[in-house]
């Protein structure tokens, strides 16, 4: 990683208080999603602190680099990373999530699955540009695909979810027919940035 600690400072804040915010252990899904989302359009407010080890594409697939998971698992962090034209299977998550534009432009559709299984489309298709938020939720709708806006260059999106999202059982859908498949995503990264280097911050304060 070549980031620095300070430039890292507003991951640190996020993650700080997302843990604070899972520590608050009465909160209804709805509020939680709500002051969730209000960190993340903090950390959205500037792309600097991304280490650009987080920032790779890969030439053939979408990758997912762990940026910090909670010691209990009860949320998790990840820079996801869209090479040109890359997009993801038809999927749901199984908790909720936030999906917050960083860099570049993604387009999303939601599904949802009728009795016999098939799945519709719901709603038209939606923009995200740098600094919107995206919900996911099974509560309100949690399969979508996900796609690169552009064909030409990478986008880049950090997500937020209510578990260790790499290790869930979740599923991903036939678009024709609507058969599930099990699927656990796992991460691109075998390491996570060292958040926690703040040497030069306490040095300053000597
Ligand atoms: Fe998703």
């Amino acid at each position: 990683m070549t980031t620095s600690p300070d430039t890292l400072a507003p991951l640190r804040d996020f993650v700080i208080g997302m843990t604070r915010l899972a520590d608050d252990a009465g909160l209804d899904e709805p509020v939680r999603i709500a002051r969730a989302r209000g960190l993340l359009a903090t950390l959205l407010r500037d792309d600097t602190w991304l280490p650009d080890a987080c920032a790779q594409p890969h030439p053939d697939f979408y990758q997912q680099y762990l940026l910090h998971c909670d010691p209990l698992e009860r949320f998790s962090v990840v820079s996801f990373v869209w090479g040109p034209g890359q997009r993801t299977p038809v999927h749901n998550h199984e908790v909720w999530g936030l999906i917050g534009m960083l860099r570049g432009v993604e387009i999303g559709q939601r599904y949802r699955r009728e009795a016999d299984g098939v799945l519709v489309a719901d709603g038209a298709a939606e923009r995200l540009e740098p600094g919107d938020i995206d919900v996911v939720s099974p509560a309100t709708g949690d399969i979508h695909v996900v796609e690169n806006a552009y064909t030409d260059r990478v986008s880049i999106s950090i997500h937020v979810y209510g578990a260790n999202i790499g290790a869930v059982k979740r599923h991903v859908f036939d678009p024709v027919t609507g058969l599930a498949k099990p699927f656990v995503s796992g991460y691109s990264s075998a390491f996570v940035p060292n958040l926690w280097d703040r040497s030069a911050q306490v040095r300053g304060q000597a």
